[in-house]
């Protein structure tokens, strides 16, 4: 099969004919169709953090499983058979452990990581949830504590169920930040809780974010410099009660912070040494996680060991199986980003993809001096790679 490949030594990344793994216990094999880019895929790839002699890089994907490992067929689990159309994630290159990648034409994965995608998604559309949807979800409930859909949780220990909970997301375009308005939504639907959804994007995205599904009921432009004043005046003056920095980079922290009140809970998705920005120097202090927890191994990243979390596993596989059905009205339950299908395949994500997501800081993003379409700047879209035809 062919993958495309870091060598961290050199930081060269190449398409290889590799051969195709095999699934172990409790993994099936997955012949991918669509992949999608995420920034940490080019970050890892550009300033490797891999110490193996070769990684196959790629975090996010979908495609139709092939063939299942030992011990699975007994079980009637729709992901445990051959032909069912499945999404899911890798960590890649995103460590220093040995862990599979997803840019390839063939992977394997433990079932119940993956979820089965409903007939009326297309595996592109589905390759562009899994990652940063879990990574929102992560934030809304496991850290910020909202009512929680799949959890079993839709109490919660926000106000009560006659306040209004003002809830702030800033950078409401980045991919996090358009699964995070629609579960925030999804968890006022399931629990009854009033929520006053405010977001802070591009004045050019905020017709798009007031409609279904994000319903935003404010929007500010995060270039306003007054924006912060307008966030709390949109909360009565009582200061936001949960936030979530879809950005993480310096002074989005520090603004985001500032529109507070001193009870409140903010989910930050870059820790200080990458987001840059000094815990110390913040009245409320922010929370942080990262969504490879949600594999449930002990992973090395970034300098330091995050340890097998459990319980973050359990939380993904839930996750997971709510992804898995419709929802009542026969729509999906999370509506995947805007695609930008990219032309090529995995050939071209690195000369395309990557110089699109730069390897620095998502503010930092400079245009690229290429006139083709698809290299316009990435915003409130996912970039998708078709690997095969479905
Ligand atoms: N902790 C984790 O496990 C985890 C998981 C996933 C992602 N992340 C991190 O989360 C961040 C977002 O990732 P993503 O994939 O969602 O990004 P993305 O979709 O590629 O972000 C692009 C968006 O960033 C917005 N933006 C750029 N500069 C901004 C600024 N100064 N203020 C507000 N918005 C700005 C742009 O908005 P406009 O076009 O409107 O200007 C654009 O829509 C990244 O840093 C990523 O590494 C962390």
């Amino acid at each position: 099969m062919k993958a495309l490949v870091l060598t961290p030594a050199t930081k060269d990344v190449s398409v290889q004919e590799l051969p195709i793994p095999q699934p172990r216990d409790g993994e099936v094999l997955i012949r991918v169709h669509a992949v999608a880019l995420n920034p940490v895929d080019a970050i890892y790839a550009v300033h490797p953090i891999a110490e193996q002699d070769q990684r196959i890089i790629g975090t996010d994907f979908a495609g139709i499983i092939t063939s299942v490992g030992p011990n699975l067929e007994s079980l009637s689990d729709l992901r445990t058979k051959i032909g069912t159309r499945v999404a899911g994630f890798h960590q890649g290159a995103c460590s220093t452990n040995d862990r599979p990648g997803a840019f390839a034409e063939y992977i394997t994965a433990p079932y119940d990581l993956l979820w089965s995608v409903p007939d009326s998604m297309s595996l592109e559309a589905a390759s562009a949830v899994s990652m940063c949807g879990l990574t929102a979800a992560q934030g809304v409930f496991s850290r910020l504590g909202l009512p929680c859909p799949f959890d079993g949780q839709v109490n919660s220990s926000v106000g009560t169920a006659n306040d209004v909970t003002n809830v702030l997301i800033y950078s409401a375009s980045t991919s996090l930040g358009l699964y995070a308005a629609q579960l925030v939504q999804l968890s006022a639907r399931a629990s009854g809780r009033k929520i006053r959804l405010i977001g802070a994007a591009s004045a050019s995205k905020h017709d798009f974010l007031r409609k279904a599904p994000y319903n935003y009921d404010v929007l500010v432009d995060y270039r306003d410099p007054n924006w912060v004043e307008k966030v709390k005046e949109a909360t009565e003056g009582k200061g936001i009660d949960r936030a979530v920095d879809s950005i993480s980079e310096g002074e989005s922290v520090y603004s985001v912070n500032n529109t507070l009140n001193d009870n409140a809970k903010m989910a930050v998705f870059r820790g200080p040494k990458g987001g840059q920005y000094d815990p110390s120097e913040l009245r409320v202090k922010p929370i942080y996680g990262a969504v490879w927890e949600g594999l449930g191994h002990e992973i090395g990243y970034n300098g330091a060991i995050i340890a097998a979390n459990p319980d973050a596993r359990v939380f993904a596989t839930k996750f997971f199986n709510f992804l898995s059905t419709a929802a009542a009205d026969g729509k999906v339950k999370l509506e995947p980003n805007p695609l930008r299908l990219m032309p090529g395949g995995l050939e071209r994500i690195v000369p395309d993809g990557f110089e699109l997501l730069g390897s620095g800081m998502v503010s930092k993003r400079s245009d690229t001096s290429r006139n083709e379409d698809y290299m316009r700047p990435i915003s409130g879209e996912k970039m998708v790679y078709k690997i095969l035809g479905e």
